[in-house]
């Protein structure tokens, strides 16, 4: 890999690795040693460094805080061969930078994005756990830092990058309820970039649907409450009759690169995958015709997660049981992709990336923070 920034590495000598029980990960909890910090000064971006993970000093005029200029992505890491690496991370530099845009915002050099995530993964390298369903989570994020407070695009930016071991995101398979009163995204929005408002947005439908004992919402668009979108945190997939659906990107719901890489796989194994607009209306006369098979998400955080129900008004749609015999789409995806990524399945598409880098970097004294 061409490396072009200078990197500064600040590593603690007060590693919390030892305190953390790799046996009991629960999602979003816990945060690896070290963090990457770029910022951007109005024309470049300037002063790459990676320090041990810290608070941030943010004033309350932070445009970001009031405005929303704030993006992030999500990818994991694992190892394979007892060495870390990287599930298609330039599909999510190339995410962030299509929300950059949408957000008003800078690009970010995707070989420093890259560059900034192999060097922060191969500093914490033991924090990437080998439980089975476990794996390095890693969180870049990029948000406005001009302290001002009229509305405007900022000038400066600030972007960084932290991780942290993760366990299995849904434990059981989810029960979905149809939402035709909130909706997440319109056409002309900014449904489709991996913006922080749009996961703002979300909790209170997220929250009632809890209340009524449902997993999660099934969104629906925003015009007619009549094709299916996405999930949470995932991308939708159906078995009916045999074919694969998934709903069409049209601008509303996030480009999944786990929908992306399912769709290709699914073609080379020689199922029917139909990317297209889709009703719950379709959903429902195809239960009711014994012919829906499975219904999955598809996502970085839960890889697949099965759906056993699905609440649309006054119906329940029960979804097959869950094992093998009776998901064998979902179940195949979910092996394979976990396999892929313990080296254990060839690499037919190049997707695996090792953390490999030869970093032009300074490493400073070590620092206790
Ligand atoms: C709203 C939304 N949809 C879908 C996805 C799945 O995308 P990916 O497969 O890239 O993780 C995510 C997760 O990033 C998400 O936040």
């Amino acid at each position: 890999m061409a490396v072009k920034y200078p990197v500064t590495i600040t590593q603690t000598t007060a590693s919390r690795l030892q305190s953390v029980d790799f046996h009991n990960l629960p999602f979003g909890k816990v945060i690896s040693d070290h963090m990457f910090v770029v910022d951007y000064d109005g024309e470049q971006w300037v002063d790459a460094r990676i320090m041990p993970y810290q608070n941030l000093e943010i004033a309350p005029s932070n445009l970001a805080l009031h405005y929303g200029q704030s993006i992030f992505e999500g990818l994991k890491a694992s190892k394979r061969d007892g060495e870390p690496v990287l599930f298609r991370p330039e599909m999510n530099a190339r995410r962030l930078n299509s929300s950059a845009d949408r957000m008003c915002m800078p690009q970010m050099p995707e070989a420093l994005f890259l560059q900034a995530v192999k060097m922060l993964v191969d500093l914490d390298r033991d924090w990437i756990p080998e439980e089975s369903d476990c794996s390095l989570y890693i969180r870049p994020l990029m948000f406005a830092t001009d302290e001002y407070f009229g509305v405007h695009a900022s000038e400066k930016y600030r972007f960084l990058i932290f991780t942290g071991p993760v366990g299995p995101y849904y434990a059981k398979p989810v029960k979905l309820w149809v939402e035709e009163v909130f909706t997440r995204a319109a056409q002309g929005g900014a449904g489709e970039a991996k913006c922080a408002g749009n996961y703002g947005a979300s909790l209170l439908p997220a929250v009632r649907a809890k209340q009524a004992g449902y997993d999660q919402v099934m969104w629906m668009d925003a015009v007619e409450k009549k094709y299916v979108q996405e999930v949470g945190t995932m991308n939708l997939f159906f078995v009916i009759d045999g074919k694969v659906i998934t709903p069409a990107t049209t601008g509303t719901i996030l480009r999944g690169i786990t929908r992306e890489s399912f769709i290709t796989l699914l073609k080379g194994w020689g199922y029917t995958v139909e990317d297209r607009l889709l009703s719950i209306a379709e959903i429902a006369d195809a239960y009711w015709r014994g012919q829906l098979q499975e219904c999955f998400g598809a996502g970085t955080a839960a890889v697949v997660s099965h759906v056993s129900s699905i609440t649309w008004r006054d119906r329940q749609l029960e979804l097959p049981p869950v094992d093998d015999m009776h998901r064998p789409v979902a179940t195949r995806l979910k092996h394979y992709l976990n396999r892929l990524r313990m080296g254990l399945e060839p690499d037919h598409y190049g997707w695996m990336q090792s953390c490999e880098h030869s970093g032009v970097y300074e490493l400073l004294e070590e620092a206790v923070v």
